[in-house]
């Protein structure tokens, strides 16, 4: 339970620049007034830290807004974490899901993700390649199933260049689903629709088991780090023995994002894969604040 002291700072999304900036004067007034302290972030470059360090004495916002505080009464932590650009971002009491800026669920904003996603990340094309070169080279017809498939990418990709395969697709979103069906068009009947939210508990009953489980830029939709283990394990638990999981996100450290909340590093990754039951888990690629790993 938050304290007296730090209970209106609650976590929620800025609306725009003028919240992110009235954000950073009131967390500089409160670590002056003793209640929060600054922590380090070892995400961040000594180079980056400085910059950070004296944007919040003198006002100016750096390139990167990423601040972690802690409140010297009760000890909660709080991440104020923001593009300064256009004000996108929050303020994040730690254990606390992070909000989402976009609503994926709306076919408006999943058509806006559908429109800028290879334009903003020309690289995912590397990821689609290699996530179909691991499939290609495992013996006999695939059953995959496809976590967050969105507008259907990668689904697109395997489908087109592996004949045998067959694909469930799994999104909560029925306006990525609409969009994924038309990207697919013949390909679709090689694939099924599936909606459902990889938070749940019971999303794995009735499915598998799966030669591949794929995932590429949604397991961070779950909104807090601390939701993939339970899911790595519920993966586990659709795929064969010998099934594989091929899983590329967002990562959290140098080259990657700055949220140490939402994003893991990648030896948290690795050592969450690992307590999922996975015995191999190797890196396959990182490109572009991606990073691409092979669990079995
Ligand atoms: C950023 S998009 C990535 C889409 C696709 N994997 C790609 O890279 O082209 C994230 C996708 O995850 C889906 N998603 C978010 N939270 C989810 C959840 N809890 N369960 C299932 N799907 C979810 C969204 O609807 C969206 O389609
Ligand atoms: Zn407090």
């Amino acid at each position: 339970m938050p304290c007296e002291e730090c209970r209106e700072l609650t976590t929620h999304l800025f609306r725009g620049v003028d919240d992110l900036v009235n954000a950073v004067r009131l967390a500089s007034e409160e670590t002056e007034r003793g209640v929060l302290s600054r922590l380090t972030t070892r995400e961040l470059s000594n180079a980056e830290q400085q910059a950070v360090d004296s944007s919040l004495s003198s006002g100016a916002l750096p390139h990167r807004v990423h601040f972690r505080f802690k409140c010297e009464v009760c000890g909660d932590r709080f991440t104020l974490s923001a593009n300064p650009t256009t004000g996108e971002g929050g303020w994040t009491r730690e254990g606390d899901d992070v909000p989402s800026p976009i609503d994926l669920n709306s076919p408006k904003d999943a058509a806006a993700w559908e429109e800028t996603a290879m334009h903003k990340r020309p690289w995912r094309a590397d990821f689609f390649e290699r996530i179909a070169g691991e499939i290609a080279s495992a013996p006999g017809p695939a059953r995959i199933l496809e976590l967050g498939s969105g507008p259907g990418f990668l689904a697109r990709q395997l489908l087109q260049r592996l004949p045998e395969v067959t694909m469930h697709l799994l999104d909560q979103s029925n306006a990525m689903h609409a969009l994924a069906r038309d990207r697919l068009g013949e390909l679709a009947a090689r694939a099924t629709f599936l909606t459902a939210s990889f938070k749940e508990p019971d999303w794995p009953d009735r499915l598998g088991p799966y030669d591949f489980v794929v995932t590429l830029q949604a397991v961070h939709e779950l909104r807090h780090k601390r939701h993939a283990l339970p899911l790595h394990r519920q993966v586990r638990s659709v795929l064969r023995p010998d099934g594989v999981y091929l899983i590329a996100d967002h990562y959290c450290g140098p080259g990657g994002m700055a949220n140490d909340q939402l994003y893991l590093r990648i030896d948290e990754q690795q050592a969450a894969l690992r307590e999922a039951g996975f015995t191999q888990v190797t890196e396959l690629l990182r490109e572009g604040g991606l990073v691409l790993h092979r669990a079995a």
